[in-house]
């Protein structure tokens, strides 16, 4: 009787275990995993320099109330959330004196340029622009473990 039971806790742990496996399967893709283009960050990069680097500084290290955009704190800020989080923050208040001076598509080429900037690398997809995709893609300051 008691040996039967500790079978069946084992047996549960083991079920547990596979579960929890499809579930860090089914998050998918991060920011990791090659989710914009080289040329596309460089794109994004002549756009930040006409839109952003006012503020942020041309190397985005952030100036006076503008915080960097890179490494840090910016970094840790959208761990582990969707994309599409950091778009529409992006979206909706940025450029701080004219959010609706920059277009949806020329956000996507800038936030490539940040994702570039903050060492996640390139791939052969560009960064999608539609919140539906973006919320597919998650945000990681650290490189997950394989
Ligand atoms: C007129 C100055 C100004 C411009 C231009 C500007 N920003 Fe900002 N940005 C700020 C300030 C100030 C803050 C912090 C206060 C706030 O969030 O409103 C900020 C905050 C941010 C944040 C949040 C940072 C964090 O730590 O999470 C992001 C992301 C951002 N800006 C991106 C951009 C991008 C991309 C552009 C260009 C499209 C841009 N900003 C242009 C002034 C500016």
């Amino acid at each position: 009787m008691k040996l039967k039971h500790k079978v069946s806790i084992i047996a549960a742990a083991t079920v547990m275990g596979l579960s929890f496996g499809t579930i860090s399967k089914a998050q998918g893709v991060t920011v990791w995993d090659g989710v914009y283009t080289k040329a596309q960050a460089e794109r994004g990069q002549k756009l930040y320099q006409d839109h952003c680097s006012a503020c942020h500084g041309t190397q985005m290290q952030g100036i006076e109330e503008a915080p960097t955009l890179k490494q840090g704190a910016f970094v840790y800020n959208w761990d582990s959330l969707g994309v599409d989080i950091l778009f529409q923050r992006i979206r909706d208040t940025m450029p701080l004196d004219d959010p609706k001076g920059v277009s949806r598509k020329m956000k996507a080429d800038i936030l490539a340029y940040i994702m570039s900037q903050n060492n996640f690398p390139a791939g052969t997809k560009e960064l999608p622009y539609q919140n539906s995709q973006l919320k597919r893609i998650t945000w990681h300051a650290l490189k997950p473990e394989e």
